[in-house]
């Protein structure tokens, strides 16, 4: 099931008259920003734990088949690592297209990674989104990953790319390259036989 939120999104009116504000991507928005942006900077947001735990019927499988792609639960004390943008308003709207299978634009701060802090938005789909799937077992959410695909390509790329992307920004997240192993060995056992 989805739930276009585009609309819910650009009836949001935070930052609307701020010449430019920051942006927190922690999916598929740290490796593939593909919008324009001013500036980059790692940073992390506080409060939240990353996980493959929502739905994605139009970019990564589709609505017979949905992919597993991720998204924010709050635990305290909690960090999630990520890439902050520096973005104009006119950014938000095609955001909001890409973003529309659940994700909600939310107000947060995030904290750079060399330092300082600054309010800004990020996307996040709640548990009350009709998209969302929750939690199940790590080896179910890996097989499910390694057999959707969808407008946007394969699910395996959208996990595989935000695992490297992690790892070149030198932070660790259990839950994805718990993710990451699995999947690596199930996509081994799908492949074919290779000549010997
Ligand atoms: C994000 O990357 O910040 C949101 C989720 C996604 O688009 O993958």
């Amino acid at each position: 099931m989805s739930l276009n939120t585009t609309h819910l999104n650009q009836s949001l009116t935070h930052f609307d008259h701020h010449s430019s504000f920051w942006l927190f991507g922690y999916g598929s928005l740290i490796w593939k920003a593909g919008f324009p942006y001013l500036e980059c900077r790692p940073a992390h947001i506080r409060g939240w734990i990353r996980r493959f735990w929502q739905g994605s019927h139009d970019h990564r499988g589709t609505p017979e088949s949905p992919g597993r792609v991720a998204t924010l639960i709050p635990e305290a004390q909690a960090i999630c690592h990520g890439m902050a943008y520096r973005i104009t308003p006119e950014t938000l709207a095609p955001l909001d297209v890409r973003e529309k299978n659940g994700y909600l634009r939310e107000v947060t701060t995030l904290h750079f990674d060399d330092g300082g802090s600054a309010e800004g938005l990020t996307y996040i789909a709640t548990r009350d989104n009709a998209a969302f799937l929750g939690p199940a077992p790590l080896e179910n959410i890996a097989r499910q990953i390694a057999l959707a695909r969808g407008p946007s390509g394969p699910n395996p790329d959208y996990l595989l790319n935000l695992a490297d992307a992690l790892r070149r920004l030198g932070h660790r997240d259990e839950h994805v390259f718990a993710l990451e192993r699995m999947l690596t060995s199930l996509l081994k056992e799908q492949a074919p036989p290779t000549d010997p």
